[in-house]
């Protein structure tokens, strides 16, 4: 099923005077998903949002919301609206009337403006609060004053800047799932920009990675991860441990690999095209057994306890550290052997992947 996409991002570059902050970005956007804008800090993310709501121009490159040309469009005629990270709400007014402004501007009848404010304000879960100050607001709760300042102007999509990055991780967590559960009750699309792979990956439908102002990857959670497009994404995404290739046959099922020689892969591993190749192996692809044994020997060093597992740092003999993800009773286990204890690491090869370093 094809369906008209919401927003088209139609070969984008934007520079500021010699700097490229964008290159050449294309990327639909379907009605009612939630899609994230991921990628380390200066990446361009931020101004991708703003050229969508239009608070910038494309150097080159078009924006269509809905199908139409958003060129000439300002951004208060454009059906979107953006929440910013550091959220916007007037400290000298209520939280109904915070929410109430925009209708207020747009010269709503008084009547009309109060049903909607009362029904913004039900759906973040701050009827009770409409007569609180912001200053008598947790993080969380002025956070979601800035949503529903947003959503009372049901715009078509959300445009999400950082919308959690302010709060604690208690807090963030559990707006990660009322975000996800009001985008799923009002039905408009929401755009996030995030550098927080976990929100990514626990929130969006599709991820888009952009890295230098390039586009990496567009994929959907899982794929993101399992199937990485190249080294930076796989870093990206999680946790990985790479090793540079440094002989290999097209076609093979065997390489050479720094740290850890010549492996076999499995067939289903096929080799990318081009030089500069990596080998990718996921921590929880790996198995630590104290002592010597077949498979890759190394010595064990710290054991970064997370709760329900621990990462687990060992090191190669040749000085290469590799992080291994263990179980809870694994790694309590491994906390009773001394740092620098012999163990082996045995490698799911069936899951290691060869990787360019760049798919660009
Ligand atoms: N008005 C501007 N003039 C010059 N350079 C700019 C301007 N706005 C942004 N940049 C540059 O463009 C790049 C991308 O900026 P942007 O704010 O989009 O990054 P970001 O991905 O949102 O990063 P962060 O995660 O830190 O918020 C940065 O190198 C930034 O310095
Ligand atoms: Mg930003």
């Amino acid at each position: 099923m094809t369906q008209t996409p919401i927003i088209s991002i139609r070969n984008v570059t934007k520079r500021f005077g010699s700097f490229t902050a964008l290159e050449d970005i294309s990327i639909d956007i379907r009605p009612g998903e939630i899609f994230a804008l991921l990628g380390p800090s200066g990446c361009g993310k931020s101004t991708l949002l703003r050229i969508i709501a239009g608070f910038e121009t494309p150097t080159e490159g078009d924006i269509l919301i809905d199908g139409k040309d958003m060129t000439e469009v300002p951004p208060n005629k454009r059906p979107v609206n953006m929440v910013f990270q550091s959220y916007a709400v007037f400290p000298h007014m209520s939280v109904a009337d915070n929410v109430a402004y925009g209708l207020k501007m747009d010269k709503l009848p008084a009547a009309e403006i109060k049903t909607k404010v009362a029904e913004a304000l039900k759906q973040v879960h701050l009827s009770e609060f409409s007569h609180r100050m912001p200053d008598q607001l947790s993080g969380g709760q002025r956070q979601r004053v800035a949503l529903a300042r947003a959503l009372v102007k049901r715009p078509r999509v959300l445009l999400l800047d950082e919308p959690l990055s302010a709060l604690d991780a208690k807090l963030r967590d559990a707006m990660r799932l009322e975000l996800v559960k009001l985008q799923q009750t009002v039905g408009v699309s929401f755009i996030m920009v995030t550098h927080d792979q976990s929100e990514a990956l626990a929130m969006a439908d599709r991820i888009a990675v952009l890295d230098q102002g390039r586009l990496r990857q567009l994929a959907d959670p899982v794929t993101l991860y399992r199937k990485p497009a190249d080294a930076f994404v796989a870093d990206f995404i999680g946790r990985v441990n790479l090793f540079e290739v440094t002989a290999h046959e097209p076609g093979s099922t065997t390489a050479t690999v720094a740290s850890l020689g010549e492996i076999a892969l499995a067939a289903a591993a096929a080799y990318p095209e081009g030089e500069a190749l990596v080998l990718a192996v996921r921590p929880e692809h790996i198995r630590l057994t104290a002592g010597e044994g077949p498979g890759v020997p190394a010595t064990l060093g710290d054991v970064a306890f997370q709760g329900d597992s621990s990462i687990v740092e060992v090191t190669l003999a040749d000085g290469r550290s590799v992080q291994v993800l263990e179980d809870a009773a694994e790694s309590a286990r491994l906390m009773q052997l001394d740092p620098g204890a012999i163990v082996t690491l045995e490698i799911d090869w069936t899951k290691a992947a060869i990787l360019r370093r760049s798919a660009l």
